[in-house]
């Protein structure tokens, strides 16, 4: 029986493969990662990278435990011997902080901007954009609690989109204040809904203890309609009179920029360590419920994490195959294929190993490859092309007594002789 890959997971295949979309292409996740870090590493971030398995403590006081997240979608990793105390990492943010504390980053100059990328996991229900394992570009910046910073890691995340050539992103934008705004909306939510309590549905009755906050964020329709009928008040009309004004300044940086932005009064975010500005990235081609990405400031993480002193972080995470996918939305087609440049082919068995050679010396200068058997000229060119070399070097024994190379171009037909000699100074003037 034939063995498939687990479900909700993807292979980045190679350019020539069959049936190659922009997500599951290796060539568009390496190309889109390299945009990114552009950008980013402009403005000054630096590259971190933490294991994939982590405590599974950490993102339990990390992400937090009244999150999905936590409470249904954990990958935990045995080995022998072992009880399940780690877990494949869900998100990066944790993990950053956590090697910030643990590697004494605050000894750098603040505030510290971070970034990674890589594979991040959680046991959700496959959908388009929805997998069990994805990866992420993720952006951090540690230890400043200015607005400034929060207004430069938004203009940032849309700097990447603008990069990779995106233009239907609209940016969501909310803050969810401090805890102690956070818990009289809570308070006022719990006494809205208790009286609710048997409408809600089964999720959302157990978010009404854990967080009810979360209640705003459910996907079953009739909690929404019961909220439509409510008419619940937006979390940004509890904001205290500092995480007001926070966001107040958040968004007059960005309008100073020209960044825009729309004020989205409901946002949850599905992490528990958020506090003040909270947003997320949307793009009509994903679909509304699945954002680009995402990001907001978190305060107490640190603490959480056993910090003795308060380090204030923000930052974001755009999910990579769900840019590919808005990409691909907007008609973007996969990169062309980088064949060689040149490729070689021996007529008889006996000069095989002389064309390796010559294809290996030329790779000082350019893609080389060589046939590994002897060919006829048609089937040489078919291979040629199906590999999308652009010139065609045939070597039999008079090219190979004589050090010459009979050359053609895939593309335009043409041919020419060259001395064995002058073919690095070819390939330099063709790369
Ligand atoms: P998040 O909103 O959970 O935030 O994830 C960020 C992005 O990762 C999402 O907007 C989405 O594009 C992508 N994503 C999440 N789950 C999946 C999935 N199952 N399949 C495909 N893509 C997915 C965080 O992870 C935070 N750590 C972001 C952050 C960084 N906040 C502060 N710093």
């Amino acid at each position: 029986m034939a063995i498939n890959r687990p479900k909700g997971t993807e292979d980045h295949l190679p350019a020539l493969s069959p049936k190659l979309t922009l997500d599951v292409s290796a060539q568009a996740h390496g190309w889109l990662v390299e945009k990114a870090r552009r950008v980013l590493e402009r403005a000054g971030a630096q590259r971190i990278d933490t294991p994939l398995f982590e405590e599974a403590d950490l993102v339990k006081r990390g992400v937090g435990g009244s999150t999905d997240i936590v409470r249904k979608e954990m990958f935990t990793v045995y080995y022998f011997g072992d009880h399940g105390g780690y877990i494949l990492r869900p998100e990066g943010t944790a993990a950053i902080v956590r090697a910030y504390l643990q590697n004494g980053l605050k000894q750098l100059p603040a505030p510290l901007k971070l970034w990674t990328h890589g594979p991040m996991f959680r046991a959700e229900r496959q959908q388009r954009g929805r997998l069990r394992q994805f990866h992420q570009v993720d952006y951090e910046v540690l230890g400043s609690t200015d607005a400034l910073v929060d207004a430069e890691a938004i203009a940032l995340m849309v700097g990447v989109v603008r990069e990779l050539g995106l233009t239907g992103v609209r940016v969501k934008l909310g803050s969810i204040g401090d805890p102690e705004d956070r818990e009289r909306y809570n308070t006022y939510l719990r006494e809205l809904f208790t009286p609710q309590l048997e409408r809600l549905s089964d999720d959302s009755k157990d978010r009404l203890t854990r967080n009810p906050m979360r209640i705003l964020d459910s996907k079953s329709a009739s909690d929404q309609e019961l909220l439509a009928e409510l008419g619940v008040k937006p979390m940004l009309d509890f904001l205290g009179e500092e995480a007001g004004a926070h966001f107040r300044a958040v968004q007059a940086y960005l309008t100073e920029w020209g960044v825009d932005y729309d004020i989205d009064p409901s946002i949850v975010r599905g992490l528990d360590y958020y506090r003040r500005t909270a947003w997320e990235l949307h793009h009509e081609g994903v679909g509304a419920k699945s954002a680009l990405g995402g990001g907001g400031r978190y305060d107490g993480l640190a603490q959480e994490l056993g910090s003795k002193e308060p380090i204030p972080g923000i930052g974001w995470a755009f999910g990579v195959e769900r840019l590919l996918l808005a990409l691909e939305a907007e008609g973007m087609a996969l990169p062309e294929i980088a064949g060689p440049l040149l490729y070689v082919a021996a007529l008889d068995e006996v000069n095989v190993p002389h064309a390796a050679r010559t294809a290996m010396s030329a790779r000082a200068h350019a893609r080389a490859e060589f046939a590994y058997r002897a060919m006829k000229p048609a089937a040489a060119f078919r291979d040629a092309e199906r590999r999308g070399a652009h010139w065609v070097a045939l070597l039999g024994t008079d090219e190979v007594t004589q050090g010459t190379l009979s050359l053609k171009n895939i593309r335009t037909g043409e041919q020419r002789s060259l001395a064995a000699a002058d073919l690095a100074t070819f390939l330099q003037e063709h790369a």
